[in-house]
């Protein structure tokens, strides 16, 4: 029966894709389920839910038939970020051979490294590659330290938290807490579905602060004030999830859990409680309806994957940079590149070997790869490169960006490459993938799996990896640290950039209603934001099959500028750096022919706003990262444009998928996790 549940539930969460799957369940056979709970089954495997599915049915001693009177188990699907895909690596992660402690977690501990130096020391054994494995033998570390025991699991987990950096939801099983469940979050969604057939305590639950002084493990006290449970003790059921898909359709009563909650289900009670009161607090829980509908739910407020993912950019480049970026003392330290950087610097020049948009996100940090590594770079479409039989040396440093990690010309290219004895180095977005395993070093952008046919978040994590590794190789050039800085500086506000961009949706939407019925759209642009003219058009192209063309604004008059006139739809981006008079320059030539360009440009550019019929206007930020923003508006319009001409989004991604990236992307996403305690 619980296995049915979760199994079920993560196919409803299939939709953000994944690689490998998991299920902890109690053991035995359902009669003493205390004695049950005693021992915890872990199956896992890498692949579909169809295949952990397939892997529960051979178990031989698991009974499927058996009703348990109760019955707690968690399941997870993951997308590898620490780790190939594989059954060791996925989750539930556990403390020990005995799988006393079981944990699954979404979302990265970036201090897991130091975690897992500290208990090797004290002898706990590791198995997997994941940071999860830190959290799990940490709370058996907790639980083996205890200063009595009488201490609640919940306790533990709170002093787990209290040891993680990063950004995580954490749902914890264990045999020395039969039937007992506990969650937490930071940074990374966690609800609990709540499901009785009779009257429940109440319509919320308080939360309960505790007072450091002395009686540490008095957490929970479950009477009526402190927790919820079914009036008279009847039957219930509670659900951890990630996501309110998964549990939508066996109840609508939902309770969000906010940052630092610590969520424990003791003996059929539900108790919420932190670990200290800060001024704003809401101090209770609300039991939420949820009015929507399933379907909804998993589109959330989206129509499709494309712009699902576009909106996720403020959280996927704070994904590529999380624990690799210290903006405090300017720092950057990327785990991949640190025993190759040295190599690196003492090359002859750099080769970006890619494809499509990835190939774009070369073209768009070529400049800051120059200045701030004084080396030559050459940006390769990898057909052609391979075409040509381009001369590649031993002390050549020849990088592959690809999202998918897959890309059959990209893939020869790298082979290519070490044939003729370069280093090569990997910018991918998904670990274990060809490019990812072949390369001789690399970065994951940890941009989350990308399901939508068109590149848009990979993109801009691509972009801001390429420029940690810029600053990566000058960090002990003292000429360069201002530059440094400013840059660093720029990463830090970002992500709240991006979001002030995402808000100019609406005015896109409108923009897009007056140009979808044309045929074509010429993006023009140079420097920093050549890359998104070439990146706008493809974009335009891929999915609203209209024409569309980046050109290169010093390039206008050899010849383009013949495409202009009053008809002809142009985009134009111009921004406040180095190329601001030259692109002025660009914009009275194209007046002159009685273009009529709207102009993606500053908000504090009066000049331009003044001197244009139409603006876009971005938010200023760090030349070098500008094209980070001047990029999304044409990635919102691209995609308003193909709702508008009748293709739908979602129908492009799942029928339209690239070839190459079939593999990768059909076994793609995020991080859902799982739980359901039934009581
Ligand atoms: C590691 C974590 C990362 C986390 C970071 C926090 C892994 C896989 N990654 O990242 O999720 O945010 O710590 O400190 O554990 N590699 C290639 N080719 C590629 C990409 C990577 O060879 O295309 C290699 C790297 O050289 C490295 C390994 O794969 O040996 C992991 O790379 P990466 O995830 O980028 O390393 P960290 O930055 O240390
Ligand atoms: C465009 C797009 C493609 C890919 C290209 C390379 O939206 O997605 O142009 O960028 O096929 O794919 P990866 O990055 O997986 O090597």
């Amino acid at each position: 029966m619980i296995l049915e549940i979760l199994l079920k539930g993560l196919r409803r969460l299939e939709y953000r894709g994944y690689d490998s799957a998991g299920v902890g369940i109690d053991g035995g056979n359902g009669k003493e389920w205390e004695s049950n709970a005693k021992s915890i089954q872990l199956i896992k495997q890498r692949g579909k839910v169809k295949a952990l599915d397939e892997e529960i049915h051979k178990q031989q001693d698991i009974d499927l038939d058996v009703d348990f009177d109760v019955h707690l188990g968690i399941a997870h699907t993951r997308w590898a970020t620490h780790g190939v895909p594989s059954p060791v690596n996925s989750h539930p992660q556990r403390s020990d051979k005995n799988n006393e402690f079981i944990v699954i977690h979404n979302g990265i501990v970036t201090n897991y490294k130091d975690l897992r130096k500290f208990l090797e020391s004290k002898g706990y054994d590791y198995e997997s590659e994941t940071d999860t494995e830190s959290i799990a033998k940490l709370v058996k570390y907790m639980y083996d330290n205890r200063e009595s025991d009488d201490i609640s699991f919940a306790t533990l987990v709170e002093r787990v938290t209290q040891q993680l950096e990063g950004a995580f939801a954490l749902v914890f099983k264990s045999v020395h807490y039969p039937g007992e469940a506990v969650g937490t979050r930071r940074g990374s969604p966690l609800l609990i579905g709540v499901r009785s057939d009779h009257k429940l305590s109440s319509d919320h639950i308080p939360v309960l602060y505790r007072s450091y002084k002395k009686s540490c493990s008095a957490l929970p006290r479950t009477d009526q004030d402190t927790c919820l449970f079914p009036v008279d003790e009847k039957a219930v059921e509670y659900y951890f999830a990630s996501d309110a898909s998964a549990v939508i359709e066996h109840t609508n009563q939902v309770i969000f859990l906010e940052d630092d909650d610590v969520a424990a289900v003791t003996e059929g009670r539900l108790s919420i409680h932190r670990i200290k009161r800060t001024a704003g607090d809401y101090p209770a829980r609300a039991i939420q309806t949820l009015q929507m509908e399933l379907q909804q739910i998993m589109k959330g407020n989206y129509s499709s994957f494309m712009q699902k993912e576009i909106f996720e950019q403020p959280e996927s480049v704070v994904n590529t940079m999380r624990g690799r970026v210290n903006f405090d003392n300017n720092t950057v330290t990327l785990g991949g590149l640190k025993d190759h950087i040295k190599e690196i610097q003492r090359c002859r020049r750099l080769i970006l070997i890619a494809c499509g948009t990835s190939y774009h996100a070369g073209v768009a940090t070529r400049q800051v790869l120059e200045e701030l590594t004084e080396l030559p770079v050459m940006v390769e479409l990898a057909s052609d490169f391979l075409d040509r039989n381009t001369p590649v040396f031993r002390d050549d440093v020849c990088f592959f960006i690809s999202q998918s990690g897959e890309t059959a010309d990209s893939l020869m290219a790298l082979r290519y490459c070490k044939e003729r004895g370069a280093l090569t180095v990997g910018i991918t977005n998904t670990v274990g993938s060809s490019i990812s395993r072949e390369t001789d070093c690399g970065v994951h952008i940890n941009a989350g799996p990308e399901v939508g046919v068109a590149s848009t978040k990979a993109y801009t994590s691509q972009f801001v990896a390429l420029i940690m590794f810029a600053l990566l190789m000058c960090d002990d050039r003292i000429s360069m640290q201002p530059r440094r800085r400013e840059i660093i500086q720029g990463l830090r506000v970002l992500p709240d950039l991006i979001k002030e961009v995402l808000s100019l949706d609406d005015e896109i939407q409108k923009l897009a209603t007056e140009l979808y019925q044309q045929k074509s759209v010429l993006i023009m642009g140079r420097g920093y934001h050549y890359a998104t003219c070439l990146e706008g058009a493809l974009k335009i192209k891929e999915i609203t099959y209209m024409h569309s063309e980046g050109i290169l604004a010093g390039e206008l008059k050899h010849g383009p500028l013949a495409l202009v006139d009053k008809l002809m739809p142009v985009i134009m981006i111009i921004m406040r750096d180095h190329t601001y008079i030259k692109c002025q320059n660009a914009l009275q030539q194209v007046v002159a022919r009685q273009g009529r360009p709207i102009v993606i440009c500053d908000k504090d550019d009066y000049e331009t706003i003044r001197n244009s019929s139409r603006t876009i206007k971005v938010p200023h930020c760090v030349d070098c990262l500008q094209g980070i923003l001047s990029v999304i508006p044409l990635q919102l319009l691209s995609f308003h444009l193909a709702v508008l001409r009748g293709y739908d989004v979602r129908f492009i991604t799942s029928f339209y998928f690239r070839n190459q990236h079939y593999t990768a992307l059909s076994s793609s996403p995020a991080f859902p996790l799982l739980s359901i305690c039934i009581y």
